[in-house]
């Protein structure tokens, strides 16, 4: 541990305390400040911000992507990166008054195995129990850090259900990559009742309290997740708000979830999902819609202004969709998005192209 230093966060007028060994959204964080952010690795942008006073600040590795030199220069950094070493004052350039200061303190638990079940070829549903502590409070649409067991390394994954106060019980809905460290370990290896440590709960992706604002979902792949985390909440909540959800999938074998979204349904009186494929099969029966999700919501939507809309998924879907959703007319502050961003060396042209510093 270092010496510690304030961090004011304007407009917002917030400041926390921030060791120098700590990053100044880590420590936020912890502090049950949420601040935007997404890959917490300096590849994203989301934590983008200004610093307005004080210059000693010092970065972890990150890519020129999220912070290109000359933005450095002009004063901008990234805030899953930086750690002060004096006292500094950061504007948020992006940042939700209604969730900033809703925060649960980040908690670090100990959890077992309790089931990996296959939902399509390539996602698998996981269940894990607390065992210490035995409840770790989110809010529905959130994630945790599973630390990769045998390494130095986190994956982030978001919960599937609403809630630890039954039996502790944790869910999610992970996609499996032929290399990747966490998920083909998780499909190769990893057994009932193995433990496993997590850090949470993190993002801010979680249902705004709109009651007159109707709400579109898109989601693709593993955004299953959180999106069926917040529609589970609303079942639960009785949140009867028109709500559409468009699931991408390439065909058939991928969509999951069916049943339980037909029973969500059924709950939610003015709840549609519309699952599209992109590239259905010649052999498949198939009468439901077809093509790139976004062009499907393209030609279902066409005055969003009173919606708020909850992305999540990989990341060139969540780029295709935000700028399409600001078209149809949804405000960008009612964008809320999850982008699943890799961590892994391959698979993201951008991370390679970029220079890391
Ligand atoms: C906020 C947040 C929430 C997330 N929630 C979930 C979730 O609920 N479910 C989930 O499955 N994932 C989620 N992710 C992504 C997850 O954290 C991992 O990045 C992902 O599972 C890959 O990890 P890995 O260790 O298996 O692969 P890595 O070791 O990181 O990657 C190894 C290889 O896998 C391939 N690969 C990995 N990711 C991709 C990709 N996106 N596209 C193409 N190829 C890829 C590449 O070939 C890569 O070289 C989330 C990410 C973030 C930032
Ligand atoms: S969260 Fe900081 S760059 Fe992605």
């Amino acid at each position: 541990m270092g010496e510690k230093h304030v961090v004011r966060f304007e407009p917002v007028g917030i400041e926390i305390e921030v060791d120098e060994a700590q990053t100044i959204l880590r420590a936020a964080a912890e502090q049950g400040v949420m601040l935007m952010h997404g890959c917490k690795e300096g590849q994203c942008a989301s934590c983008k911000s200004f610093v307005l006073d004080g210059d000693d600040i010092e970065l972890d590795r990150y890519s020129t992507f999220a912070l290109p030199d000359y933005e450095l220069e002009e004063g901008y950094t990234l805030l899953c990166r930086a750690h002060p070493y004096e006292d500094v004052t950061i504007e948020l350039l992006n940042y939700d008054e209604d969730m900033i200061k809703s925060g649960l303190p980040i908690q670090q638990a100990r959890a077992e195995v309790v089931a990996i079940n296959p939902v399509t070829h390539d996602l698998r549903h996981l269940v894990l129990r607390l065992v210490e502590p035995t409840e770790l409070k989110f809010f529905p649409g959130q994630y945790v850090d599973i630390a990769v067991p045998d390494s130095e390394h986190v994956r982030s994954f978001s919960m599937a259900n609403t809630s630890s106060r039954d039996g502790g019980r944790l869910e999610f809905v992970i996609r499996v990559y032929p290399g990747g460290l966490f998920s083909e370990f998780l499909d190769q290896r990893l057994a009932i009742g193995d433990p496993l440590d997590l850090t949470g709960p993190f993002g801010v992706f979680t249902l705004r309290d709109a009651p007159d604002r109707e709400l579109i979902f898109l989601g693709g792949g593993a955004g299953m997740a959180p999106i069926l985390a917040l529609l589970r909440s609303m079942a639960e909540r009785g949140i009867d708000r028109p709500t559409t959800f468009y699931y991408g999938a390439r065909g058939q074998r991928d969509l999951c979830f069916t049943d339980e979204l037909e029973e969500l349904a059924a709950k939610l009186p003015r709840f549609d999902y519309v699952p599209a494929l992109s590239e259905p099969g010649a052999d498949e029966d198939w009468a439901g819609e077809v093509g790139m999700i976004t062009d499907v919501v393209a030609r279902f939507e066409l005055d969003l202004s009173r919606a708020d809309a909850y992305v999540c998924g990989p990341p060139p879907m969540v780029e295709a969709a935000i700028p399409l959703l600001e078209r149809l007319g949804v405000p960008e502050k009612r964008v809320f998005y999850d982008k699943f961003t890799t961590t892994g060396n391959a698979g993201d042209s951008k991370v390679l192209e970029a220079e890391i510093r």
